[in-house]
């Protein structure tokens, strides 16, 4: 007996691994999204996830209590905001935020970001937001 719910699962796994056996082109895969703070997943290594986002605007303070996140600025400029300082990161930087450090990053003009991050990380951390984007809709592209 077929269960539709499996053949959905099924079939998405299918198009991961497809994607997974593929050559990642950063600037083919930013031209497939829009949106402003919604992360897609590019790829996945070690039990961390490669994250491609476009910030403009400000996110919200956040912290994540157990995960170190890394941002790479691919085109662009960001600024991150922590308690005691700010980092200005440019085109081909990059910058960890160490676990349960608060931070919030901004981008005054719209920026693309590479993330890596463990596939539990929760967008906004412990902070719910109108911005958060819950782990299961952040799609594979
Ligand atoms: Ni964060």
């Amino acid at each position: 007996m077929r269960c539709g719910r499996l053949n959905v699962a099924a079939e998405l796994d299918r198009y991961v691994l497809e994607l997974k056996l593929k050559k990642i082109k950063l600037a083919d895969k930013f031209e497939l999204f829009d949106e402003y703070w919604s992360p897609r997943i590019v790829g996945e290594l070690n039990g961390q996830y490669v994250k491609l986002a476009k910030f403009k605007g400000e996110m919200v303070w956040h912290s994540h209590k157990d995960e170190d996140e890394f941002f790479q600025v691919i085109k662009g400029s960001i600024v991150i905001h922590l308690k005691d300082q700010s980092v200005a990161l440019h085109e081909g930087e990059c910058y960890i935020v160490p676990k349960g450090v608060e931070h919030k990053p901004e981008a005054v003009e719209e920026a693309n970001v590479m993330m890596f991050e463990p596939k539990t990380t929760a967008h906004t951390g412990t902070t719910e937001s109108d911005l958060t984007v819950e782990l299961e809709e952040q799609e594979w592209i």
